[in-house]
């Protein structure tokens, strides 16, 4: 099949954010607001989110990042602590644990998913004695919810902590063995969620992000890890000296998120279930387009996915890749496995190491998937990869 007679206005990327004049009404509101950094957004922001999720609790910050790092902070991690991840993420879901000085331990991926292999983590945690690894960070990877009922009973039985790295899976679910759906984030598996605001994420504030929990002392803690470390709760301080008393009672960060941007967060976050339901459509139309197409593989699909990333896996991906950028698409590599980085390669891990990761990384690509990718556009997308495999 040859590509149609349609070509694209302006290169279409793997994902891209939605602003409408509500969002920017809702900013520049704020703007002439007397609050810049935080003010009522940022509350109002954590109580929506937190109400859209499942959770009793949510605690904005700059950006996932700064999430994962609060999460690894408050629930301990140190030099000496062991922490197991997928090799398959941004980078970030495994660097919180190094900002810490623990030590990150990867298990390999399922093919048929690429999230982490939970019996691959079952046979790493049963290698060394109990008490040997201390937490576990599944990430529900492209928009695939990890199952965390699952996950809990592994953690359980090895005395684990767990964050969920949902940044790419808000409004995302499994079903669990009682046939409920557990959205991500929701606090009922795992202790602590987190999520990401980047432009190609599902709610897009530029930087931004949000942690998820249902437990009140973590909550407390990282609302403190938040801004340095200082409470000005009263029930909470050694002493008053007056009104302006406050008190830095640990060492924490300056990673709170502006209210302009939890302004902009709360009017993406109205349209977020359109934005799933649109992601949805158009990953069942390349579903559709792909299931014949010769030397095309896709992921498994499910019900709860929430499709921040569309994978394609074919066996000439460069060839692919390049291919597509002379047609104006820019698909997207997610992700080289993070035990390849020279970074990690410094501290021991090798290529080879989790040959199921780096098999799916050879093959991976991430094609256009957004909410306002159009009709038109998508069909051109499918035309042009399926002109390249033939
Ligand atoms: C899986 C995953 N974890 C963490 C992050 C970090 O989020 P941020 O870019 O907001 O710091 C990202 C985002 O890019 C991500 O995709």
């Amino acid at each position: 099949m040859s590509a149609p007679a349609f070509s694209p206005t302006r290169p279409i990327a793997y994902g891209r954010q939605h602003i409408t004049p509500e969002d920017v009404q809702a900013v520049t509101e704020t703007l002439y607001s007397d609050y810049l950094t935080q003010g009522p957004k940022v509350a109002e922001f954590e109580q929506k989110f937190a109400a859209y999720v499942g959770a009793k609790y949510a605690v904005a910050v700059a950006n996932g990042t700064a999430a994962l790092h609060l999460c690894a902070l408050a629930l301990g991690v140190q030099p000496g602590q062991r922490v197991i991840t997928t090799s398959i993420t941004f980078s970030a879901s495994a660097n919180c644990v190094r900002y810490c000085g623990g030590e990150v331990h990867f298990a390999d991926i399922d093919p048929a998913t690429a999230l982490i292999d939970l019996k691959a983590v079952r046979r790493l945690l049963e290698s060394q004695p109990k008490g040997y690894f201390h937490g576990l960070i599944p990430v529900d990877f492209a928009g695939l919810p990890v199952n965390l009922e699952e996950a809990r009973q592994l953690a359980d039985e090895f005395g684990l902590w767990m964050i969920e790295d949902a940044c790419h899976a808000p409004g995302g679910f499994f079903v669990d063995k009682g046939g409920r759906e557990q959205r991500c984030g929701n606090g009922q598996f795992a202790d602590l969620a987190i999520f990401s605001f980047h432009p190609v994420k599902h709610i897009a504030t530029g930087e931004g992000g949000m942690i998820t929990t249902n437990r009140q002392d973590l909550y407390e803690h990282l609302l403190r890890l938040r801004t340095h470390g200082i409470t000005k709760e009263p029930a909470l301080m050694s002493r008053n000296d007056g009104g302006w008393y406050m008190e830095m009672q640990e060492l924490g960060y300056n990673y709170r998120m502006p209210d302009m941007l939890c302004a902009l967060g709360i009017s993406q976050l109205t349209r977020a279930e359109e934005g799933l339901r649109r992601r949805r459509e158009l990953a069942a139309r390349y579903d559709a387009a792909f299931a014949d197409a010769p030397g095309v593989q896709l992921l498994t699909p499910a019900e709860g996915h929430a499709y921040h990333l569309y994978v394609i896996q074919v066996a000439d991906r460069k060839g692919l890749y390049d291919f597509l950028r002379e047609k104006q698409i820019f698909a997207q590599v997610h992700y080289i496995p993070v035990h390849t980085m020279p970074y990690y390669q410094q501290l021991g891990w090798q290529p080879g190491d989790f040959p199921l990761a780096e098999t799916y990384y050879a093959h991976c690509l991430s094609i256009p998937l957004f909410p306002s990718l159009s009709d038109e556009e998508q069909l051109y997308v499918i035309d042009c990869i399926r002109e390249f495999v033939g």
